[in-house]
Order: C-alpha cells, then sequence, then structure tokens
C-alpha cells in the first residue's frame, strides 16, 4: 500500500547547534487511517519531528532528507504551495492550547483570521454558522461565549477543543496531534482523546500522534515509532512494542511506564 506520507532520512539541527543533532536521519511511512504513535522522552525530538513535517521549523534551521506528502517534498515546497498543506491538507494540534492562541484576540477572531487565509473556506457564505457548527463537533456547545472569549477566559480543556475545531475546520488527511493532552487534567485528557477519535471516524483523517505517554499508546496507536535521542529506534505494532521492545531504549521506556502504572 503507498504510504500517505513519507519521511526519509530526515536530520534536522537548530541554528547554533551541530548537524543532525535534534533529528538524526530520521525515516517512517504513515498510512491512510492508522493512527501511528510517535513516542519518546521528552528532548527525543518529537515536536522537531511534527515542525518539520509542516515545514515550520524557525529559520537558521539546517535540515536534510525528505517529507513526502502527495508525491512531493514538502520541505522543498515554495510559501504558496505550503499554505495548501498547512492547516488545510495537514494540520497540527500543539501541546499547550494558550500557546496556540494569541492572547489579545478573541478566540472567533481565530476563526475568521483562519478562515480568511484559506481561499476555499473564506469563500463559503455563513461563516459564523459554519464556526459554531464545528465548535459544537468538538464539544463545545456555548459556542457564542466561547467565541466572543479572549484566550485566558476559558478552561484548557475548552481551548484545546477550540484548537481541535480550529485543526478540524479544513478537513484535513492527517492531523498532528502533539502531546495533546499533556497540559491538562487526566479526566479532561480523557475527554480529549475520545473526541479525536469520533472526528476521526467522522471525518476520516489519519492521525500521528505524539505522545510520551505510553498509556495513551495503549489504548490508541496502531503503530508505534519510538523516537531515542533524534533517532527512530523501532516502528512496530503497538502490541509488540509492550511484548518484545527490541532496542535498549525502548526496552528502559517500558519498564519506566509499567513499574509507574504497576
Ligand atoms: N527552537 C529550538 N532551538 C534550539 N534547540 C531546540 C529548539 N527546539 C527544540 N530544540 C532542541 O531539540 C531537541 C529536540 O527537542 P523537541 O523536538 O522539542 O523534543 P520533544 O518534543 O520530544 O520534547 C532538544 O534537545 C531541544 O532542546
Ligand atoms: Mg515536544
Amino acid at each position: 500500500m503507498k504510504p500517505l506520507l513519507s519521511v526519509n532520512n530526515l536530520s534536522v539541527a537548530y541554528a547554533g547547534g551541530r548537524i543532525k543533532e535534534a533529528l538524526k536521519n530520521a525515516s517512517f511511512k504513515l498510512y491512510k487511517g492508522e493512527i501511528l504513535g510517535i513516542v519518546g522522552e521528552s528532548g527525543s525530538g518529537k515536536t522537531t519531528l511534527a515542525s518539520s513535517i509542516l515545514n515550520i521549523l524557525p529559520s537558521g534551521t539546517r535540515k536534510e532528507g525528505e517529507v513526502i506528502f502527495e508525491g512531493r517534498n514538502i520541505l522543498k515546497m515554495n510559501d504558496k504551495e505550503l499554505r495548501n498543506i498547512r492547516g488545510n491538507r495537514i494540520s497540527i494540534v500543539f501541546q499547550e492550547p494558550a500557546a496556540s492562541f494569541n492572547p489579545v484576540l478573541t478566540v472567533g477572531y481565530h476563526f475568521l483570521e483562519f478562515m480568511g487565509k484559506n481561499s476555499a473556506m473564506n469563500k463559503r457564505e455563513n461563516k459564523g454558522r459554519i464556526i459554531e457548527d464545528l465548535l459544537r463537533k468538538s464539544g463545545i456547545y456555548d459556542t457564542k461565549r466561547v467565541l466572543k472569549s479572549y484566550p485566558h477566559e476559558l478552561s484548557g480543556g475548552q481551548l484545546q477543543r477550540a484548537m481541535i475545531a480550529l485543526a478540524i475546520s479544513s478537513n484535513p488527511d492527517i492531523l498532528i496531534a502533539d502531546e495533546p493532552t499533556s497540559s491538562l487534567d487526566v479526566t479532561v485528557e480523557s475527554q480529549i482523546v475520545n473526541l479525536l477519535l469520533e472526528l476521526r471516524k467522522e471525518l476520516g483523517f489519519t492521525i500521528l500522534f505524539i505522545t510520551h505517554n505510553l498509556g495513551l499508546v495503549k489504548v490508541l496507536c496502531n503503530r508505534v515509532a519510538f523516537l531515542y535521542r533524534g533517532e527512530v529506534k523501532e516502528i512496530t505494532d503497538t502490541k509488540s512494542l509492550f511484548l518484545r521492545p527490541k532496542h535498549e531504549s525502548t526496552k528502559v521506556f517500558i519498564n519506566d511506564y509499567l513499574r509507574l502504572v504497576s
């Protein structure tokens, strides 16, 4: 089967860093319909990987390798081509919802601005109704209040729901979720995870689920790529990861988790 997205020998070094520092020859494939987990300890390169896929790394960052989507390398695309990918074909939900919103603008403004930048969505009439529908789909029912609110006036869970509503507004092929629940408490975490699963069922997007939480991997992911210090150490189905971890770093990571939950 042809992959939806292929990351081939991707290496990334931030400005000032050594070449191949944050990611070292990382390769994996994402197939349509699956939930692929990208797992690793803090600092292992997960967010760098997510940012590379959308080509949103800070300027001065050195990149080698390729990110192939529909036969074309995202790392080589011009701004116009990138606009057609980012937040459109491939959307992202970040770890810290408060940081994803501009604190001096209302939530509603973010939606209008986002739609204004997307030519297909910008042409649609009844934008207000479309936005309220998106919020309701994402589990926000007091839509008018939320749209009028500034980010600090909402809870982390509500903001993350609003972020998810924005992310699905373009009906993306791929949703990248970069530790979408690690800033939330566990009750809200399970609500958000269930929301992602419901939306996936309804809209059919493929999920790249980034996390350091093996509990979430167990319930969510079909396959897992394990990152350690910028390297993909193994890619396997989720069951085998727990039963037969191959790499030493994976074994340590899994044993730490099992100690924690037992
Ligand atoms: N903007 C940046 N500038 C310089 N170094 C960075 C930057 N972002 C991340 N790094 C470094 O790159 C490595 C990988 O970070 P990151 O991708 O954020 O890991 P993770 O998401 O797995 O916690 C870390 O060593 C981190 O310190
Ligand atoms: Mg991260």
